[in-house]
């Protein structure tokens, strides 16, 4: 079946789906995206993905193109059209194709560009990886000061995976100022005893939608939540590790470079908070 995407008002086969050359989010990385993810054929948290791509595009000035009502018909037709049971929906919006390059922004009529398309992936609920855990590396996080704008420069997150790739690992954790921020593309957290130990939020890391909800699942389950930084050393010597996002959901970490985290296997709390949060996120998908 060939994959139906939206590019801009219209929904084509993906080989017919094109953007400019003078797009400002192929030029400059001038563009902001979200991953929202499917279970069921049904939206997971489609509400705060809008929210934080309005904060995200509101923050680089660039025109929110369009209401969420909008943008929740487009994510459901996708869904519908490429017949997702289980996968992600990929979603970007950068500051159009102003027909030249140049540093100043374009005029204010310049029309975003708007690219919607799905991912599917079977099993996405049941990974095996979830079973045995991921490993980590530390690398130095040398990103921009503005990690909580999800924009689309992920070039150096990029880099992360394949430095952890080369040294036998899964992904990596970004250490600033001596210091977890987060994983390459997800939240980082740790265990001791009965406390979730996090990052609390600010400019240096993405404030995750799978972040939000997995605090909130696990304070209704009586555990306890520290939003602080930690360091690697700390991590290595915590009970579990585990991180957070749209496409991993809850993922046990079982080693960070090269020592072993706890028993060196998915302990019960990213166990239990991993189940929580896909019976949750099932009954509240849209
Ligand atoms: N990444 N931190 C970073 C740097 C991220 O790129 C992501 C998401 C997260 C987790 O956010 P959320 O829970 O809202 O998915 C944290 C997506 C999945 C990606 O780039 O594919």
């Amino acid at each position: 079946m060939t994959r139906t995407v939206y590019v801009n008002g219209e929904y084509l086969p993906e080989h017919e789906a094109k953007v400019s050359i003078f797009d400002r989010g192929f030029l400059m990385a001038d563009g902001v995206y979200e991953v929202t993810s499917v279970l069921g054929g049904k939206l997971i948290d489609f509400e705060g993905h809008a929210k934080r791509l309005a904060r995200s595009l509101s923050e680089l000035d660039i025109r929110k193109p369009m209401e969420d009502a909008a943008l929740l018909e487009i994510h459901r037709e996708l869904v519908a059209r490429n017949e997702i049971d289980e996968g992600m929906i990929y979603l970007q919006i950068t500051r159009g194709a102003p027909g030249d390059r140049d540093f100043v922004f374009p005029p204010e009529e310049t029309e975003p560009t708007v690219v919607l398309f799905t991912q599917s992936k079977p099993g996405l609920a049941e990974s095996p990886a979830a079973k045995t855990g991921i490993k980590v590396i530390s690398i130095p996080d040398i990103r921009w000061g503005r990690r909580d704008i999800k924009t689309v420069q992920l070039l150096y997150p990029s880099m992360g995976k394949m430095m952890a790739k080369a040294a036998g690992a899964d992904d990596a954790w970004m250490v600033e100022q001596g210091a977890v921020t987060e994983g390459t593309s997800n939240n980082a957290y740790i265990v001791k005893g009965n406390t979730i130990i996090t990052r609390q939020l600010s400019h240096e890391i993405l404030h995750g939608i799978t972040r939000a909800a997995v605090l909130r699942f696990a304070r209704e389950a009586q555990m306890k939540v520290e939003e602080r930084a930690f360091t690697i050393e700390e991590a290595q010597e915590a009970d579990e590790a585990f991180i957070t996002s749209a496409s991993t959901f809850v993922m046990p970490v079982v080693e960070i470079d090269g020592a072993q985290v706890g028993q060196g296997r998915p302990g019960p709390v990213a166990h239990r908070l991993r189940e929580i949060y896909i019976e949750e996120s099932r009954k509240a998908a849209i």
